[in-house]
């Protein structure tokens, strides 16, 4: 038996939240914001830049097989809003990669630690990214679909780091540019930590509390 207090509330009709409801909903979820971290890209801009760039997408795929790749662990929270946002009928894949130790740099080394469900020969790729760094996993990615068939590849990166390039991926869909600052938040980790954030901030690995 489920206790009271863990009981989930009961949805019985649709029934849209009054705007007021929404905003104060959202302010509460952000609320949560450890100190060691800064806020860079807030919760309100992330969505109105996710929505322009799933309008994009809408169009320009409209009437093809479209599968969402999912790069994870990092773009788990960026691919469920885009494909929520995006108004065509789409499949989803996850590919597991890991690029990174528990550090803020590139190992340089890619693994791939979970393989896709299904094969993707004749579809539309669009890869989907958190963040386009060093651009070796993006590189590594796209070489390996290669031998998959798919009809096309493309990239969605949420971010974009251009200052520490080492080899150079086209982006099709691009959310924001950055400089070069250690991100987390909105999927994005420090040793597995600060993904659930809702929005993205500056991490600083000085401060004690980030230990
Ligand atoms: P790249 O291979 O150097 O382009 O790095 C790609 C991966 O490194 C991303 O998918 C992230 O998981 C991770 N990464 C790169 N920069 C950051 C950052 O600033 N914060 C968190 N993860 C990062
Ligand atoms: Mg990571």
């Amino acid at each position: 038996m489920v206790s009271r207090s863990r009981r989930a509330p009961r949805v019985s009709r649709c029934e849209p939240l009054p705007r007021r409801r929404v905003y104060e909903t959202l302010g509460r979820v952000s609320a949560f914001s450890p100190p060691e971290v800064r806020e860079l890209i807030s919760e309100a801009r992330i969505a109105a830049r996710v929505s322009e760039l799933a309008a994009q997408i809408t169009r320009e795929y409209a009437g093809r097989s479209l599968v969402l790749l999912s790069v994870l662990k990092g773009s788990f929270v960026f691919t469920a809003d885009l494909a929520r946002a995006i108004t065509l009928p789409i499949r989803i894949e996850f590919l597991g990669v890991r690029s990174y130790g528990d550090d803020t740099k590139s190992s340089g080394v890619v693994q791939i630690t979970q393989d896709l469900t299904r094969p993707v020969d004749g579809d539309h790729i669009l890869l989907v990214e958190d963040i386009v760094d060093t651009g070796l996993t993006l590189s590594y990615l796209r070489e390996q679909l290669r031998s998959r068939n798919p009809a096309s590849v493309k990239v969605a990166a949420l971010l974009h780091k251009p200052a520490r390039v080492q080899r150079e991926v086209e982006i099709d869909y691009l959310g924001f540019t950055i400089d070069d600052v250690f991100v987390v938040g909105y999927g994005l980790d420090y040793a597995e930590r600060y993904r659930n954030l809702p929005f993205l901030g500056v991490l600083d690995a000085s401060h004690p509390a980030s230990r």
